[in-house]
């Protein structure tokens, strides 16, 4: 994972300025930037009689870098503390569910993977350009890791016709640095009133209704329908024995 993510080959420079002339004299030392630097491999820019300019590429940690000197005899050294940091790169928004009733309650996750340091890390949830939520990160995490904000709200009619965004915003300034963000995808949400709801629910029941209406009367028409077959050949059974009793008696 290459720290300074997005600045590529961001490079720093490392300025010299040594002893003017006899012994005496004060000499300073400068190193810029003073606190935002990289190491390692260095090449030499440029060099003049009282400073040397070199081009520092990739740390992937903190480091000192150390400046040792001569000047009329006198060894003399300055150090200086270089932050490596991961900036937000990717910022990833989920929204869930996406459809949701007016006056009921989603979820929107922001994710924001391998950052460091986390703190003086915004990341702020946007409804359109409104804030919905923001949260700044706390404690001294160095190495680089997942920055995640989770936060519950009520979905309103007028959130039909926004996206949803989330901005990660990482303040470097006290180390020296800048401010770094970036922005996730726009994502929609699909808000519906509850009504539709009722809606649904009456014709779900109507249709059951009828249905079992209709299937009770078709099965009692059928019961009933058996009944009064088996009246009817009850009767022909009484006949047909009537008129056998009376071939009897004739016979
Ligand atoms: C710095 O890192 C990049 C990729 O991580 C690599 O391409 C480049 O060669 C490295 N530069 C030096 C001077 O090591
Ligand atoms: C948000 O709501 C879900 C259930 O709907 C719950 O599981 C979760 O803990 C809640 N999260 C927060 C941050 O309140
Ligand atoms: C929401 O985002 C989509 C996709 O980027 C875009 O096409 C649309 O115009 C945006 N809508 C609003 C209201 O900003």
């Amino acid at each position: 994972m290459s720290p300074f993510g997005g600045w590529g080959l961001l490079s720093a420079f490392l300025a010299l300025l040594c002893c003017t002339g006899s012994g005496e004299e004060a000499f300073e030392v400068r190193m810029w930037p003073e606190q935002l630097m990289t190491t390692l491999h260095k090449t030499l820019l440029e060099e003049q009689a009282q400073w040397k300019l070199y081009e520092v590429f990739n740390v992937s940690q903190d480091t000192d870098v150390i400046c040792h000197f001569t000047c009329s005899g006198k060894q003399e050294s300055r150090s200086l503390n270089i932050s490596v940091f991961y900036p937000p790169k990717q910022v990833l928004l989920k929204l869930w569910p996406t459809l949701v009733a007016v006056g009921r309650s989603f979820t929107i996750q922001c994710r924001v993977p391998s950052v460091a340091p986390l703190e003086g890390l915004t990341v702020t949830l946007l409804r359109g350009s409104e804030i919905v939520y923001n949260q700044t990160f706390v404690g001294t995490t160095l190495s680089p890791q997942e920055a995640m904000v989770t936060h519950n709200t009520t979905a309103h009619r007028e959130d039909d016709r926004h996206n949803f965004s989330c901005r990660a915003e990482m303040d470097l300034r006290s180390r020296g640095g800048d401010l770094v963000h970036s922005v996730s995808d726009p994502q929609a949400l699909d808000v519906y009133e509850p009504a539709q709801d009722n809606q649904t629910v009456i014709i779900i029941t109507v249709v059951s209704v009828l249905l079992f209406l209709f299937v009770t009367s078709v099965l009692l028409c059928f019961v009933f329908g058996q009944q009064w077959h088996q009246r009817r050949t009850g009767t022909y059974g009484v006949q047909a024995a009537w008129r056998r009793l009376r071939w009897a008696y004739r016979a």
